[in-house]
């Protein structure tokens, strides 16, 4: 029915070109970590890098935008498996900031999606929905009006209301009405014409493929205002368009996810077709897949991060370690698994050229992750599975929260993971046990961890605290700005800085550093420090943003022209007062990270 032989590829530059035509400047996709909005730990639609624009800012490419924009969502992990559950995602969309409005932007969809030079869809398959209105906005009656002009039969536009068609990326920001684009797959409704409606009825003959947002409002502290300009958002999902243009009945069978599901099948104890005859080995293929994918994405991005106990990172393990497990029932080794990133980053290379760049990090990084998993799975998946049969025997139907807690501790089992184990064989996880476990444990770390800040506010101290600024900006000069401080360890006799860094710094390099770092003490510059907002904080420059300062005051200090750090303080008021500088040592202090041991005279 429709252009079945599409690649991901080709849909991509189909869109971009398209838009590209009517003057939209090509835009590369931004991080997947999110830069502008402290809300979310990874960018979960095309709209987030744009926010600011949307708001109001002049964008450096003009008005009219496209891009593809690489987005994970992860409230669903423990859903993926399925038929369309994905985290991560390619979105496509094309943006006007206060450019065209409703005419063009829905005029330009149904020419591309049914155009036969473009996706060739037939429009008579076409459903689409726009906002029924409510206290907060009108009902869409210019959106339903371009689409009647432009041949759609009344009964195939269907008004919802605000929990369909109203689009906002959280509780506050830009937002608006949309009208959203559905394929009827099947033709045919589920039960009665009545209910088998297009954006209500789940029975999956309606797949949604486009929305296009009208952005006008910007609701800040529970109101809603009006925003300088009227803008359009618009994303479609590529995988899941795909799906319908391929006419298969999920991603997992599009160009998408075949290159990396053949080349895991290969290294399967099982054959392609073997695999897709048994649901349970399907559903962990899809895991898999799905996984490496995103787990290739994350660790690629622009922005370093490695998989850890907290935020980005603690999803990044999740990922990794869910598939580890999923590799099992498929008779795939685990190095298998985590070699078959090749593929991946060939498949996407050209498109997204951070993955080539960042190659040796993200093998190096998988490979950890999977020796520190591939350690304690089996011994872990053993002791819970002994409690298993324990709790069935007494008829409880709870796992204790100090099991959760111990295999989360001893054996690196994150708690979802523990409980969708658990949750198959029937049982629950003591939650808030677990949590009152885990919130002893933190803190703990914490204390432990404060003793390695800043501990004494000795004139000593106080002067290596501003050499660890000094050395934190060297840093980035000499090796580069994937540097990022890790931890730091100050006493009244020496520091230590640990930071990200996957090799062994060269001598040449040490030197240099240390000669940074020198030159700056000795051309005496100021130490000035101002509070900012975070987000001025964050345009002035400034590096050392952590989370929990989200949305908050900072206090950001500069030295001279050589580093601008956001920090509590104290420091000498110029780097003269620091002496002589010296790195004694660098090292390795865990995966991904150094060590480095200086000292002043
Ligand atoms: N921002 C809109 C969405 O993600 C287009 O659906």
């Amino acid at each position: 029915m429709f252009s079945s032989s599409i690649t991901a590829e080709e849909l991509r530059s189909r869109y971009l070109n398209f838009f590209r035509e009517r003057d939209h400047a090509v835009i590369p996709s931004a991080s997947l970590i999110p830069e502008n909005d402290p809300s979310v730990l990874f960018t979960t639609a095309g709209m987030h890098p744009l926010t600011p624009y949307l708001l109001g800012r002049p964008h450096p490419a003009g008005k009219r935008l496209v891009d593809a924009q690489k987005c994970i969502r992860t409230t669903d992990i423990d859903e993926v498996g399925d038929e369309s559950h994905l985290t991560f995602f390619e979105m496509l969309g094309n943006w006007s900031l206060g450019d065209y409005f409703k005419k063009d932007s829905i005029n330009w969809s149904w020419e591309f999606l049914t155009g036969a030079e473009w996706l060739g869809i037939d429009p008579d398959r076409i459903y689409v929905t726009v906002f029924a209105g409510d206290e907060n906005a009108p009902r869409d009656e210019e959106a339903a009006r371009i689409w009647r002009e432009l041949g759609m039969p009344e009964e195939r536009i269907n008004y919802l209301e605000a929990e369909h068609n109203w689009w906002a990326a959280g509780d506050e920001g830009p937002c608006g009405p949309d009208t959203e684009i559905f394929v009827d797959l099947t033709g045919k409704p589920c039960k009665g014409e009545e209910t088998c409606v297009a954006g209500v009825c789940k029975c999956g003959r309606f797949f949604e493929v486009w929305n296009n947002v009208f952005m006008e409002y910007n609701r800040t502290a529970g109101t809603l205002e009006r925003l300088p300009a009227q803008n359009v958002d618009t994303g479609m999902g590529l995988e899941r368009t795909l799906a319908v243009l391929n006419g298969v009945a999920t991603v997992y069978e599009t160009s998408a996810f075949q290159p990396l599901i053949q080349a895991l099948a290969a290294v399967s104890a099982h054959s392609y077709e073997a695999i897709t005859a048994d649901p349970k080995l399907t559903r962990a293929m899809r895991v898999v897949s799905d996984h490496l994918r995103a787990s290739v994405f994350i660790l690629g991005d622009t922005r370093t991060v490695t998989p850890s106990n907290q935020g980005a990172g603690y999803v990044l393990r999740r990922l990794i370690r869910r598939a580890i497990r999923f590799c099992e029932p498929l008779g795939i080794e685990p190095a298998a698994w985590a070699a078959a990133a090749r593929q991946v980053i060939d498949q996407y290379g050209d498109a997204y050229p951070e993955l080539r760049e960042n190659a040796e990090r993200i093998h190096h990084e998988l490979g950890l992750e999977r020796e520190r998993f591939g350690k304690t799975l089996g011994k872990g998946t053993q002791l819970l599975l002994q409690e298993i049969e324990r709790l069935r025997a007494s008829n409880a139907d709870a796992l204790p929260g100090e099991i959760a807690f111990r295999l989360y501790d001893t054996y690196g089992f994150p708690i979802e993971f523990t409980q969708e184990l658990a949750g198959e064989h029937g049982l629950s996880v003591d939650l808030d046990e677990f949590q009152r476990r885990f919130g002893e444990h933190r803190e703990r770390s914490k204390s432990d961890s404060a003793k390695s800040g800043l501990a004494d506010r000795s004139e000593a101290s106080v002067r290596y605290h501003t050499a660890t600024h000094l050395l934190h900006a060297a840093l980035k000069k000499v090796l580069g700005d994937h540097v990022q401080q890790k931890g730091s360890n100050i006493t009244a006799e020496r520091m230590r800085f640990d930071f990200a860094h996957l090799k062994p710094m060269s001598p040449e390099e040490i030197q240099e550093t240390e000669r940074l770092v020198q030159d700056a003490i000795d051309r005496g510059l100021p130490v000035t420090s101002e509070v900012m907002k975070y987000p001025d904080a964050r345009a002035s420059g400034a590096i050392g943003l952590f989370e929990d300062r989200y949305g908050n005051d900072v206090s950001v200090y500069t030295i001279g022209d050589f580093s601008k750090e956001v920090c509590a303080g104290p420091h000498v008021s110029n780097t003269s007062e620091i002496g002589r500088f010296k790195i004694e040592k660098e090292q390795s202090s865990s995966a991904g990270v150094r060590r480095i041991r200086a000292v002043i005279s």
